[in-house]
C-alpha cells in the first residue's frame, strides 16, 4: 500500500474504513459547493462515489488518500490522483473540511500527491480543474505551480483548467527551495 508523509500530514489510500467521515464532510453543502452540482451529498452517493475510489486504485495503482495529522485517527480531507472523466488526464483533485481551511494542508498535501506521481509513477503531466468562481483552490493550483491553459469543458462544466509536467514542478520545487 502506498502511503504518503508531509511534514504535518498522513496520507493513506481511502478504504472502505473512511465511508463514515467521507459521508460527514461531503455531507457538507459548504465543502461540496464548487464540487459536483447538488451541494450537500446524501449517504447513499457517497457510498457510490467511495466505490469508485477503491475501483480506481485497483485499476490504476492510484487514487484519493484520506489525509490524518500525524497520530490523529480522525481524517481532515482527502487528495489524490485520478483519471479525468472523458479524456483520461490524470486530475490532482483534494478536499478538507471546513475547520481545515486556511491552513496550507490542501498545499502540503496536493504537493506530495504530485511528487508522488511524477517521481514515483512516471506520470508526464497532471492537470486539475475547478470552478472558475473557485479561487482557494485555483490558488493551490498556482502554488503547485500549475500552468492555467483557460476555461475547458470537463465534468459536464467550464473549468478552469490548468496543467504541470514534471520539469515545471521540479523547477517550482527549487524556487520554493531556494527561499525558505
Ligand atoms: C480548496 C481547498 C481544498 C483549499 O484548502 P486549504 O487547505 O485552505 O488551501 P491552502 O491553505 O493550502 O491554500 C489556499 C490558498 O487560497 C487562498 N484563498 C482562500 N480563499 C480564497 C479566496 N476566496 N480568494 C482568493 N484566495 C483565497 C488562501 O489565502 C491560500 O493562499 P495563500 O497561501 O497564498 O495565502 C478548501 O477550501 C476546500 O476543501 N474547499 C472545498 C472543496 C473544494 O472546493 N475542493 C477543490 C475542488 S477543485
Amino acid at each position: 500500500m502506498t502511503t504518503l508523509e508531509t511534514e504535518r500530514l498522513f496520507l493513506r489510500p481511502l478504504s472502505s474504513d473512511d465511508l463514515e467521515w467521507l459521508v460527514s464532510l461531503r455531507g457538507n453543502a459548504d465543502v461540496m459547493r464548487y464540487i459536483g452540482n447538488d451541494g450537500a451529498v446524501p449517504r447513499e452517493k457517497t457510498i457510490e462515489r467511495l466505490g469508485r475510489y477503491l475501483r480506481c486504485w485497483e485499476e490504476h495503482g492510484l487514487g484519493m488518500f484520506g489525509i490524518r495529522f500525524h497520530g490523529a485517527t480522525e481524517a481532515v480531507g482527502w487528495a489524490g490522483l485520478q483519471p479525468l472523466e472523458q479524456t483520461g488526464e490524470i486530475e490532482v483533485g483534494y478536499a478538507f473540511g471546513k475547520g481545515a481551511w486556511g491552513l496550507g494542508l490542501a498545499t502540503e498535501a496536493a504537493r506530495e500527491v504530485v511528487a508522488w506521481g511524477f517521481r514515483e509513477r512516471g506520470l508526464e503531466r497532471i492537470v486539475a480543474v475547478a470552478s472558475p468562481e473557485n479561487e482557494a483552490s485555483r490558488r493551490v493550483m498556482d502554488k503547485l505551480g500549475m500552468r492555467y491553459e483557460g476555461i475547458k469543458l470537463r465534468y459536464g462544466t467550464d473549468c478552469a483548467y490548468y496543467s504541470l509536467t514534471p520539469e515545471a514542478f521540479e523547477a517550482e520545487e527549487r524556487r520554493r527551495a531556494a527561499k525558505s
